[in-house]
């Protein structure tokens, strides 16, 4: 949550800020503000809500100034407003912060300053950290990477701090410790955000800083440090995706692009994992005639009991699905756990399982410290409880690339839109690959079968473009007759149940309509007291081993006045059963969600955009959440 953004070189900074900045502005946007460094004096803007509201307030304004940070703010610690906005500057406006994360023993940092007569303008956490610079530079040190060197070792929490000095006119210092910052390296120019889509249009040249690691930027170039002073070699990467995947593309909002750019993203993932030959001979990863390559060791899967998967929101639909396939196709009991909740009640070790962290932005906090606190309660122990973790993500420079050994690059590519779809659909696919992986591995399934799922597979892009094509339009349509809908009901059974939780969470997130996710049986429980003509059930009904069941349960909800949506291949029948019908091409059921997300996908978009709203930066919401 919140972006950070810094420069430094031989360009105006405030252009370089506010384009950076929009290219952050999906991680928080209830208010943003920059400060750069001209003549020995910190000049600092700042503005309440969106960013156009900052750029309108630095219209016309002249500032020469080579150097500077910029920050748009996820409210964590005093409301939005502009007061709390960042960069925060010491009392004598000399020092000036920006930071992502929560300082947790900011309350008493602050009393502690107060004693000694600093004074605070904020209400947040964030406004400690250009205070104590500056008693820590008046009292005890001669650098700006000395002072904050030891602030942040005073410092408890997870952050992110990007500091300016005035003093210091030619250095920008950074700090991380649990909450993502990547440095870019021009021409005699440097960067620094909280993600890369703000460094792209810049430079392809990045280094993601560590936990416990500081750095230097000056115009001659950077320089790497621990918190304890000790200087590091490290060297950039070049990232491999370019600057137009973080454009619209012609497309009205990034979600719709994200939506239509699936196809392509399953097609990644085929080309990636799976064998183009029949039998292909063996890599030394994959067993002779495993049809999927995804390049994990055997030692991963060595007598595997069981399979934990964590994560949060969207990547735990993801999970939900990953849990039916890994049982159903490889026999793997499988749990799912919402990470935010293993922190604090994990359930009991168990020996020989395998831990998956599933998370598209590879930062979210609480997925990160659950994974971080399975490996430190497994370590030590017998060997056949000790931890093997695998990552799930589209963004293999992630803090969570760094923390796990291995990972499934989803080939997603980034996602802008704050609500996940093309990441989602490419979590499926790495879960098929990954049960396929292990049904041929455990020999629990032939490479015959294996290669009928594949052929269905193979087959869902062209399918996701057909939905894509025949459906848009006439969603399009039906979204209008939801404009005064308050509530909305998804239900879907088996595979598919976790594709109703997340039509429903998309739904919520973006048009702000209540929307509840069941498993179809579960209705005559008690939501089904919920239903009557003003409550619209969408129905996810696929042939196959439940068909029939989720059918009669859509009749029950009928029969109480709901209006029903099917989302169900066209067949004369299902006409007469649905009010409306959003259709997607008949597949085998196991390969289903992929194409029943889809039309729900596209209904809770133009709802929500038909409703005017801000589709891509839902509010209250940010694309990673790194708080916990
Ligand atoms: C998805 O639409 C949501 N914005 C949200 O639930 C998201 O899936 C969740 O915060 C987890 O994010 P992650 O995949 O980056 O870990």
């Amino acid at each position: 949550m919140c972006g950070i953004v810094g420069y430094i070189g031989t360009q105006r900074a405030t252009e370089i800020l506010l384009t950076g900045l929009e290219k952050l502005e999906y991680r928080g946007y209830d208010s943003a503000g920059i400060a750069t460094v001209w003549e020995g004096k910190i000049d600092c803007v700042r503005a309440k809500g969106k960013l156009q509201n900052l750029r309108d307030k630095l219209t016309n304004v002249e500032n020469p100034a080579q150097i500077g940070i910029g920050h748009t703010r996820w409210a964590t610690h005093g409301k939005p407003a502009e007061h709390n906005a960042h960069p925060h500057t010491d009392m004598a406006r000399q020092v000036a912060v920006v930071q992502n994360g929560i300082v947790e023993n900011y309350a008493s940092l602050r009393e502690e300053l107060k004693e000694k007569g600093y004074e605070f303008r904020s209400e947040t956490d964030t406004e400690v950290i250009p205070n104590l610079i500056a008693e820590i530079l008046s009292t005890n040190s001669s650098s700006l990477l000395d002072a904050l060197r030891q602030a942040v070792n005073r410092l408890s929490g997870a952050f992110a701090i990007a500091v300016l000095s005035g003093d210091y006119p030619d250095e920008l210092i950074l700090a991380r410790q649990q909450a993502p910052l990547v440095i870019g390296f021009g021409q005699g120019e440097f960067f620094c955000a909280s993600d890369t889509p703000a460094l792209v249009p810049h430079t392809r040249a990045v280094l993601p800083l560590e936990n416990g690691e500081m750095a230097r930027m000056t115009p001659l170039g950077v320089e790497v440090y621990n918190f304890a002073g000790d200087r590091l070699k490290k060297y950039p990467f070049t990232l491999s995706w370019n600057p137009v995947q973080v454009e619209k593309q012609g497309f009205k909002h990034f979600m719709l692009k994200e939506i239509h750019e699936q196809p392509g993203v399953v097609r990644n993932c085929l080309e990636a994992y799976l064998q183009t030959e029949k039998h292909p001979q063996a890599s030394s990863n994959s067993p002779i005639g495993n049809p999927v390559n995804l390049g994990l060791p055997e030692e991963l899967f060595q007598d595997l009991e069981m399979i934990q998967i964590l994560a949060c929101g969207t990547s735990w639909h993801a999970g939900l699905v990953g849990k039916y396939l890994l049982e159903q196709l490889a026999g793997i009991p499988t749990q799912v756990q919402y990470a935010s909740e293993f922190r604090y009640a994990p359930p009991p070790i168990t020996a020989n399982t395998l831990t998956i962290g599933v998370t598209q932005s590879g930062e979210t906090a609480d997925t990160l410290a659950a994974l971080g606190m399975e490996q430190q309660r497994r370590a030590g122990g017998e060997a056949k409880y000790q931890s093997r973790i695998l990552g799930i993500t589209n963004r293999s420079e992630s803090s969570l690339a760094q923390m796990v050994s291995h990972i499934i690059n989803t080939h997603a590519g980034i996602e802008i839109g704050v609500a996940a779809t093309k990441t989602f659909v490419a979590q499926l696919m790495a879960f098929y690959c990954l049960a396929m992986d292990l049904a041929y591995r455990r020999q629990v399934r032939s490479a015959s079968q294996l290669e009928e799922i594949i052929d269905g597979l193979r087959q869902l892009p062209r399918e996701i473009e057909l939905t894509l094509e025949t459906q848009s339009g006439y969603i399009e349509e039906l979204a209008r007759e939801f404009n005064e809908t308050k509530d909305f009901i998804f239900v879907g059974r088996g595979i598919n149940f976790p594709i109703a939780l997340e039509g429903a969470l998309k739904l919520k997130e973006i048009s702000y309509i209540h929307a509840e996710g069941y498993p179809a049986g579960e209705m005559k429980h008690g939501p089904i007291a919920l239903l009557d003509a003003k409550v619209p059930v969408m129905a996810i009904a696929m042939p196959g081993s439940i068909y029939e069941k989720v059918l009669s349960n859509a009749q029950e909800a009928k029969a109480r006045d709901a209006r029903l949506i099917g989302v169900t291949p066209k067949e004369e029948y299902a006409a007469e059963i649905f009010d409306d019908l959003l259709a997607v091409p008949m597949v085998e059921e196991i390969l289903s969600p992929i194409l029943t997300v889809i039309p729900l996908q596209l209904l809770a978009y133009h709802i929500a955009a038909l409703r005017g709203l801000d589709v891509d930066q839902p509010r209250n919401l940010a694309k990673s959440v790194t708080v916990e």
